[in-house]
């Protein structure tokens, strides 16, 4: 007996933005459309599919119109709606995963297209698994930390970001003979620290992959000082810790949240300081490196990913997410997509090439 025809889809977009969701949402829409389904926009993650009906819109061709270069996501996001783990506001959660399920099946969804990073693919892959919801995913992150795929959209545009900014802080640097001391996002991963540092020859680039000691950092700023070089700059991953000491974390765990990191980068400036007597600025670049319009790469992944998303629904290759892998876009199962975050290799030719060219990596 053949399966009933998709007729309509919904998508959705999770946890913290990236460039390149409006690239996504624009190629499922019109990969939908061009095989004559319905599709509806979730807004807010999965708020959307719990509240009072006004979190669903209807997304046709002419909604879609002209986002492809635009950052943010017309869906908007959320990265505390864990249908699984939703804050009751006495310092708990509470479970509304089958609320999730129930509205799914009352909107009588054939499928959901669920873009997002490791987070909001759990939620993905549990939905799946608990009640069956025939769910693909699309990897979404700046952070570029999920398994089975060798690039999430978002990524690209964040170094370009991240590398700009270390580019202006140079002549600042050295004018004024100073350490700059720049923190960049990334979570538990050092990509994009080690991207932006190594494009951006950066002095010392701090990852968490590998864990620093000041002695190895200060040492670099001084034999710089003797051959004449008066200013360093030091990209310092958000996730990066010294030798034998923890990730610092900004914000203490919210429920249902993750632990928001920041703070090495003012530390190890303050550390700069006080052991070489240098002056340090410091500047945690933040959220905009979530900003701006996606690089001509992110897009055509986006759009890539997003088409690609469509086909595995049409082939019902459910509880799968979109990858890339050898630069050819395939399915992998959610369940090993989420089962651990991808970080740098040790023996990641960009972490030798950073070596191999002096920069200080801090061990
Ligand atoms: O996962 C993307 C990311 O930007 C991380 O690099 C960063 O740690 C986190 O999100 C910041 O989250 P928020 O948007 O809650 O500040």
């Amino acid at each position: 007996m053949s399966a009933a025809p998709i007729r309509k889809i919904a998508v959705n977009t999770g946890g913290g933005d990236a460039p390149g969701l409006n690239a996504v949402i624009r190629a499922v829409v019109l990969s939908a459309r061009s095989r004559g389904w319905e599709v509806l926009g979730i807004r807010q993650g999965y708020d959307g599919l719990m509240g009072d009906g006004t979190g669903i819109l209807d997304l046709d061709e002419n909604a879609v119109r002209g986002i492809t270069h635009t950052g943010g996501t017309i869906l908007g996001t959320s990265n505390r709606g864990n249908p699984f783990q939703i804050d009751n506001g006495r310092g708990g959660t509470e479970d509304r995963s089958s609320q999730v399920a129930e509205r799914f099946r009352e909107l009588e969804l054939d499928a959901l297209v669920a873009i997002g990073g490791d987070g909001s693919l759990s939620i993905a892959r549990d939905l799946h698994e608990r009640f069956g919801l025939p769910v693909v995913g699309v990897p979404k992150t700046i952070d570029n930390d999920l398994a089975a795929t060798e690039y999430t959209f978002g990524f690209d545009t964040a170094v370009a970001t991240a590398t700009d900014a270390i580019d202006k802080l140079h002549p600042t640097a050295q004018s004024h003979q100073r350490v700059m001391v720049v923190e960049l996002m990334g979570r538990y991963a050092g990509w994009i620290a080690l991207y932006a540092g190594v494009a951006g020859t950066a002095d010392v680039v701090l990852v968490p992959e590998v864990p620093f000691r000041l002695e190895k950092v200060c040492e670099k700023i001084v034999e710089r000082e003797a051959r004449g070089r008066h200013f360093s700059i030091v990209v310092v991953a958000e996730g990066a810790a010294p030798l034998g000491g923890k990730m610092v974390v900004e914000k203490t765990q919210e429920p249902g949240r993750e632990v928001k990191l920041g703070g090495i980068g003012q530390w190890v400036g303050q550390e700069i300081t006080r052991l070489t007597g240098k002056e340090t600025r410091f500047l945690a670049l933040g959220h905009l490196q979530r900003g701006g319009q996606p690089s001509a790469f992110d897009r055509l992944l986006s759009l890539r990913f997003g088409a690609a998303a469509v086909r595995s629904v049409e082939a019902r290759d459910f509880g799968t997410m979109v990858a890339l892998q050898a630069n050819q876009i395939c399915s992998v199962p959610l369940e090993e997509a989420t089962r651990r975050i991808r970080t740098i290799p040790l023996d990641s030719d960009v972490l030798q090439t950073a070596r191999d060219l002096g920069t200080c990596l801090g061990d």
